[in-house]
């Protein structure tokens, strides 16, 4: 082991690091969007290269049912622990398009920042540990543990092909731990460990009025009109504390325990700062939580869109036949999504009047997960972290979801160990999406670290 060589390696190549981060950043790999299936495919193809160029031994597309899963293997290291690198190379749509100061798919630096879709969710992100992997085996000639790699292309779509893969490929996958970059640190300078991710169960309800749309002079006060009643449905939802309204929402909710509420209320938190990087006026949420306690321990309810009606310019006087909203629920343990969405369906069709009729389609979900913070292998991502930003690293709560996680702890029966390399401003999913060229130079570090300690 040579830490001096490889910190060289990683300095005098640099620049061409992130000229081929430049070049996966490129390929618009959109999985929910069938017109983009071809450069999805472009994109697992230009990654499955780029793998077998820096040394990997033995590099796979799967094909699945819909996106293809690169996999890896590099396992030279006998009698040295085995690790599973995730990480998923598809991205979330650009829109809204008018808003990106440059193009979504065109990266461009700006401020030591690195703009573009998929700059930390999760391209750069996992490619961090790509250049970390080419240090060692360019330096070394091989890995001081074995290494497999899953890069998954539907992780924005609810991992469909992943789920059943990994059920059928356990052994294939046999690992020590699970290493996961896709999530954020505590603040800048400040390396976390993310010790939960909530769970998911998304829904979507259609209500149904008149067979078509009628004049509102005409039949207005008369008929049931399908907005106004999907309205009040959702604002039911939630009761003058902030609490969802559903019976038995919270049965399964593990309460907070005082020891980790003080945990969570030692972190440094800028209010302001949260509301001015979120655009708000004032908080809001569950009545008798603090906001991290509400995004990282607590389950919600969110509407994320909603239809129906004249939705053009100018104004048309007329009661809809129809209309619809998507809406989701986050989820923490031990809440199971399969019983969330039983309740949540329940529970619409008891408080929908019998003047409409609804429908409700169930989208993906995920459970949640709370990972084992004394793991050795979460120790060792807190050292190598420690030694790369010189800065002790805390433990956070994820408000996101990645799906896979909890199948990981089910199947492999590894321990998962969260080691977010972005920001948590880095406004994934939105317009502007960034990555800060220090974090993508400090996580490629980080990981290079990480198989020394592993070891
Ligand atoms: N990387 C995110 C999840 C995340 C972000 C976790 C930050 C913790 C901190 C992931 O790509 C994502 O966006 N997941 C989706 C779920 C999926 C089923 C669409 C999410 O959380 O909405
Ligand atoms: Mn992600
Ligand atoms: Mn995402």
């Amino acid at each position: 082991m040579s830490d001096e060589s490889i910190q060289e390696y990683l300095e005098t190549n640099s620049e061409r690091f992130l000229e081929e981060l430049f070049q996966y950043l490129r390929i618009p790999s959109v999985s929910t969007d069938p017109a983009h299936q071809d450069d999805v495919k472009g994109c697992a193809l230009w990654l499955a290269d780029h793998l077998r160029s820096i040394g990997l031994d033995r590099v796979e597309i799967e094909e699945t049912e819909g996106h293809p899963i690169v996999y890896a293997e590099h396992c030279n290291a006998p009698g040295a622990p085995t690790f599973l690198i995730y990480g998923h190379y598809d991205v979330q749509p650009p829109d809204p398009l008018d808003e990106w100061v440059s193009p979504p798919f065109e990266p461009t630096v700006r401020d030591g920042k690195i703009f573009a879709r998929g700059a930390t969710d999760d391209k750069g992100q996992l490619f961090a540990h790509v250049k970390a992997l080419e240090a060692h085996l360019a330096v070394n000639g091989e890995l001081p543990v074995n290494v497999k790699l899953l890069i998954e292309g539907e992780e924005e779509v609810g991992s469909p092909s992943l789920e059943p893969w990994v059920h059928a490929e356990k052994e294939r996958l046999a690992c020590d731990a699970v290493v996961i970059s896709d999530s954020s640190m505590y603040a800048p300078g400040l390396p976390a460990i993310t010790y939960s991710l909530r769970g998911l169960a998304y829904f979507e309800v259609t209500v149904r009025g008149p067979s078509h749309d009628l004049h509102s002079g005409l039949y207005g006060g008369g008929v049931p009109n399908p907005i106004n009643i999907l309205a009040e449905m959702l604002a039911s939802l939630h009761d003058a504390q902030g609490r969802v309204s559903i019976p038995g929402f919270y049965d399964h909710v593990r309460p907070l325990g005082e020891a980790e509420r003080a945990e969570l209320a030692k972190l440094p938190f800028d209010e302001q700062a949260f509301m001015e990087e979120a655009g708000i006026a004032a908080l809001e949420g569950e009545e008798g939580y603090t906001t991290l306690e509400r995004t990282w321990e607590r389950p919600t309810l969110d509407c994320n869109g909603i239809v129906g009606g004249f939705t053009g310019e100018g104004a048309k006087t007329v009661i809809p036949a129809k209309a619809s909203a998507k809406f989701s629920c986050r989820l923490v343990p031990d809440q199971s999504p399969d019983e969330i969405e039983e309740l949540v369906i329940g529970h619409l069709q008891t408080i929908a009047p019998d003047s409409v009729e609804i429908e409700i389609q169930r989208h993906h979900g995920g459970w949640p997960v709370h990972t084992d913070r004394d793991n050795p292998a979460v120790q060792a991502a807190m050292r190598a972290l420690e030694k790369s930003w010189d800065a002790k690293p805390v433990f956070i709560g994820g408000g996101g979801s990645i799906p896979v996680v909890a199948t990981f702890a089910n199947v492999l029966e590894a321990p998962t160990v969260l080691m977010g390399l972005g920001l948590d401003d880095d406004r994934l999913h939105s317009p502007n999406e960034k990555f800060d060229l220090e974090n993508f130079h400090a996580g490629i570090r980080t990981s290079a670290y990480l198989w020394d300690e592993l070891v």
